[in-house]
């Protein structure tokens, strides 16, 4: 089969969309539930890439899914990589979620008690983005981007200009020692709250607006 470059990683050029490993779909997977069932879709077809909640503050597939996948060749796809918005540093006590479609009213992390416990998260990357003249968001990005050589996240989001801002993330790079400080600072810090895993336990998609 042909192979793609995705950065140093050949890959391979057609994927198989698989929904089962959401959270969404059904029952959360143990991390080992998500190697098997990784395993399980490789013996159908060849994996490019598996798609995965990871981010600063959600980072149980470091565990055993990424190294699992840097093993084979698979890219991850990080969703919500920035958190829902809380990794940019721009969502305060104030900003309203209250429209329709505006899933970040169903976020704990995002409800005021965690926004205030986290600011220390913020804080440690307000001080990156201020030393590499970038974004919160843009170092967020910069930090994964630099972990893991088979990391591609996707960061949404309606507005133009921030989509242009955290494509950008790509030229913000961060050297060894810049990321390892980081890394580690982050390593030590807590993280108030969830998002898309614990607070889904047990539930379904039909759950989502239901959750408080
Ligand atoms: N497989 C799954 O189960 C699953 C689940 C969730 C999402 N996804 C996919 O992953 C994509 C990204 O996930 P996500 O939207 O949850 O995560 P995200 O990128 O962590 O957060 C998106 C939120 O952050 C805001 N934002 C984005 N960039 C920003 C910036 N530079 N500065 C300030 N705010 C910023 C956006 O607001 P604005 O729109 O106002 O910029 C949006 O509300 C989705 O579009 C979806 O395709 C997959």
């Amino acid at each position: 089969m042909n192979k793609r470059k995705l950065r140093n990683l050949e890959v391979n050029p057609i994927g198989v969309g698989c929904m089962g490993f959401s959270h969404g779909y059904g029952e959360i997977p143990s991390e080992e539930y998500s190697i098997q069932a990784i395993q399980k879709a490789q013996a159908v077809h060849p994996l490019s890439a598996i798609q995965n909640i990871y981010s600063m503050v959600e980072r149980s597939c470091e565990e055993e899914v990424i190294p699992y996948c840097m093993e084979h060749n698979i890219a991850l796809v990080p969703f919500s990589p920035i958190a829902s918005g809380l990794l940019s540093g721009k969502v305060n006590t104030s900003t309203d979620f209250s429209h329709n479609d505006d899933v970040r009213k169903f976020v704990p992390q995002l409800k005021k008690e965690n926004l205030e416990a986290n600011q220390p998260l913020i804080q440690l990357i307000e001080t990156y983005a201020k030393a590499k003249n970038a974004t919160d968001a843009q170092i967020a990005l910069a930090w994964m981007l630099h972990k893991y050589p088979n990391v591609v996240p996707i960061p949404g989001s309606k507005n133009q200009e921030r989509i242009l801002e955290n494509l950008a993330a790509w030229d913000v790079i961060l050297t060894d020692e810049e990321f390892n400080d980081l890394d580690k600072a982050l390593e030590q810090l807590p993280v108030q709250g969830f998002r898309g895993h614990v607070e889904f336990q047990g539930g379904t998609m039909a759950d989502w607006g239901k959750r408080k």
